[in-house]
This record gives C-alpha cells, structure tokens and sequence, in this order.
C-alpha cells in the first residue's frame, strides 16, 4: 500500500492551481441519467471517486470518454451519453465504495419509473443515512421498500410534484430530490434546501439541460418539471474543499500561497475564521492569496455549518492548524457524528486536543514531532499531511488511498511550493 512521506517545517511558498469540484462533479455525472443526450463536463478532476462513480454508471448503460482538457481548458472533460438504460440496479459492491452513488437514486427513477439501489450503509464517520432521500421520492409520489439491503423504488406512472419540507439541511437529499424533480409533473418545492456551491452548480447544469429551477442558493427551490432534458456542456466549478485545505496548509507552515482559480465567496466563512487566526486571505485577479501575518497562528472557536457556514469538509484540517496556535481553540462538529477519527492521531504527533461529545479543546503546543499515522477517511487523512507539513523531523502517513479519493496531485502541488513530500510506492 502505497504511503506519504514528509520532512517539516518548510513554509509554502509559490502557486497551486485549483482543481474541479470532486462534491459537484459526482451530482452532475448522475445527471446524465435524466436524458438520452450527450452531457459533456469539463474542468473535471482526476479522482478514485470520479472512477468509482463512472463505473456504476457504465453498468446503467451510460458510455463515457474521459478526455485530456484542451489547451484553455483545466482539468478533464468527461463525456457521458445515456442513451438507453439498460440495468436500474446499483449492485452493493459499487455502491458500498463511495456513499454519493445512492445520487443515482432519483435521476433512474425519474427516467424510468423504477430503480433498485444498494443501501450505502455506515461509514467511518457516523450513520450517515438516507431516510430524507426516500422521505422525498416518496413525497413525489413513488413507492419504495427496503428489502434485502436494496431500496426498491418504483413510480409507474412518473413522478409528481410536491412540496418536500427537509427536517434537516442535506445536500444530497437536495440533489436527489432537485434532480428526481425535473422529471416529474407539475412544481415541485423543496423547502429547507441546502444552499451549498454545488447545488447551484448542479441547478446550473440542469437548467442548461432544459430543466426549469429557481431559487438554488437559497433555502427554497422551486422546480417545474418538464417532459424531457436535453444535452449540454457544463464547467464544473473549483474545488471549495480543496482551496480550504491549501488556505490551512499555508497557514500552517507560515507560507505565502496564490491559489489560482479558486473562488473567494465559496471560502468567505472559512476565510473569516483565518483572518482571526492571523491569516491574510485575499482575492486577486487569477484566485485566492494567503499570507501568515506575523509569528504564531491565534487560537480561535469553528463550529461547523451547512453552507455559507463553516463547512464540515475542513474541520479536520482546521483543527491541525489549531495544534500550534497561541492559546486554545474550540472546535465543534455538528454535521457528522464521530468526525474526530484524526484526534488520536494528531495526539500522537505532540497535539493536545480533548474532545467533550461534539467538541474538541485544542490547546496550542509550541511545535509537532513527526511520527508514523494513519488514517481513516478523506479529510483525516489530509489533516495529518498538514501536521506532517508542520511538525519537526519525519511523518509517514499509510492508509493514503483515502487521499486519492479526494486530492489531485497532492504532493506534486505541494512539493512544487517547496514542501519536501514524497510518495512511498507500496506492494
Ligand atoms: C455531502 C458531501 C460531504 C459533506 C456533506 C456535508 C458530497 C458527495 N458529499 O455529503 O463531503 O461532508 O455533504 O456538507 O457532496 N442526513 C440524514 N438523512 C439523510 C441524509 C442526511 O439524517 O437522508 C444527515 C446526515 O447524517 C448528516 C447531515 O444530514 O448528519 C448532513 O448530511 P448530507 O448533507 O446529506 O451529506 P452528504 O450529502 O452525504
């Protein structure tokens, strides 16, 4: 298994380019289901989800060439065509990799009055279930069992609209349900939506393909289906996760960074909280740039929101930055259950951090010490390549396929900067 090295203690200092949105790009793909015609997306990320989430649509009869990005272009263009739908089953061995497959749930159902999909299960961050997908679906009139691990949904005669209330904010159920909306007869409205980047990426994109959609951004989308969608071209916004994780990791090793094409609104929350831990962020024509003001980060309180707050996605890496600030900073999670998988392993790099329910204390040390870690998803993982950035001597960090999932590039944009990171090829 292949790991990461690191060697601390060197400042960031240089570009990084900012990829395509891996949150919007999984949506959009699902997308291509709602019609017989070409989607292309451009700007796409070369990632292990975009992979896992090509081959399920592969076995749904959708054909998909990925393609180099032309010369103005960044990224990949992938080009997907649901011509016909030949199989409405999302099998348990795709659908068990990545948690966004059930995102094909509402698109196959809309299309073709049937689809059966895999429970996604639990995952290393909490329970994270499905019930406001299916609340919904249900809402918009299909029927829908559970039976040997498997939702069964079917709606024979179509889809109808309906006003769908979301108890809580989710961002896929938002997506499901928008998509699975298109389709159907009559308005839909979905109130309590989620107002993330991606949904209006994903409402974007839909509306270039015929789809009729007000109000994405806000807590209250309204949709009016149409008969069918057409194709389109669609450019998939910058990755507001990944501009979070380089802000932190400049931040973290006391750099200057230009973050080219990302997006300052889509990080202003995060932004915010910086700047009172002693972080220029600033927009400039091309992105984003970030500069340590003077000496030592500041300790400072993050709970994480639903857009535009703080967003989950980055807690883990904010809290790496936090291990060496003067002073102690709160950091509560309210998103996901049990996302403190990289508590212990910041531990035992010299961190001092406590963790009470939904809350952890950090309390600033002065330095890291560099020590093998592992970890166990996406976020956590990259939370300890920050603290490897950081720390005083060797980080080796194992279990990196997460990264993979999530980063493109990683240690390429990071070594580029100065950082001394390599890659360990394992059997
Ligand atoms: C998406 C993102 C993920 C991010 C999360 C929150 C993608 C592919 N993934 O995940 O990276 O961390 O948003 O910003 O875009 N919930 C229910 N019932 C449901 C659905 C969700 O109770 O049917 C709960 C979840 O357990 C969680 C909260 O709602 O506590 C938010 O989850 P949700 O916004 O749905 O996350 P995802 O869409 O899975």
């Amino acid at each position: 298994m292949d790991r990461i090295r690191i060697r601390g203690g060197r400042p960031l200092s240089g570009k990084i380019a900012i990829g395509g949105a891996k949150n919007a790009a999984l949506p959009l793909m699902a997308a291509s289901l709602l019609t017989d015609e070409k989607l292309v997306l451009t700007n796409l990320p070369r990632l292990a989800d975009i992979t896992t989430l090509s081959h399920l649509l592969v076995q749904h009869g959708v054909s998909i060439t990925m393609n180099g990005a032309k010369p103005e272009e960044t990224g990949h263009v992938l080009e997907l065509r649901a011509r016909r739908i030949a199989n409405t089953t999302a099998p348990y061995d795709l659908v068990r990799k990545m948690r966004a497959s059930v995102l094909v749930l509402g698109p196959l159902l809309a299309r073709c009055g049937e689809a059966k999909v895999s429970l996604p299960g639990g995952c290393s961050i909490g329970p994270r279930p499905v019930d406001l997908h299916l609340k919904g679906l249900e809402r918009l009139g299909a029927t829908i069992e559970l039976h040997q691990g498997y939702i069964e949904a079917t709606a024979r005669k179509g889809l109808v609209g309906a006003e769908i209330i979301f108890p809580v904010v989710s961002v896929g159920a938002t997506e499901n349900l928008m998509m699975a909306a298109t389709l159907a007869e009559g308005e839909t409205t979905l109130v309590n939506a989620a107002r993330e980047p991606e949904i209006v990426d994903l409402a974007r994109c839909l509306a270039a393909m015929g789809a009729e959609i007000d109000g994405a951004g806000s807590d209250r989308i309204r949709i009016r289906g149409v008969k069918r969608l057409v194709g389109a071209r669609h450019r998939v916004i910058p990755d507001r996760i990944e501009t979070g994780t380089y802000i932190m990791a400049t931040a973290i090793t006391g750099g200057a960074v230009e973050l080219v094409g990302a997006e300052y609104a889509a990080i202003a929350a995060v932004a915010r909280v910086l700047e009172g831990a002693g972080v220029e962020v600033t927009e400039t024509p091309k992105g984003i740039a970030i500069r340590r003001r003077n000496g030592r980060l500041t300790g400072v309180d993050v709970m994480t929101e639903p857009f535009p707050g703080f967003p989950t996605d980055l807690q883990a890496q904010m809290m790496a930055t936090m291990t060496t600030a003067d002073g102690a900073a709160m950091i509560t999670e309210t998103i996901f259950e049990n996302r403190f998988m990289h508590v212990p392993e910041l531990c035992r790099m010299g961190a001092n951090i406590n963790v009470h329910g939904a809350s952890a204390m950090v309390r600033g040390v002065p330095k890291l010490a560099g020590a093998p870690v592992m970890a166990t998803d996406l976020r956590a993982s990259v939370s300890l390549v920050l603290a490897g950035l950081a720390a005083e001597g060797e980080t080796v960090i194992n279990r990196i396929y997460h990264l993979d999932r999530g980063y493109e590039h990683l240690e390429e944009k990071l070594a580029a900067c100065g950082a001394e990171i390599e890659r360990l090829v394992g059997d």
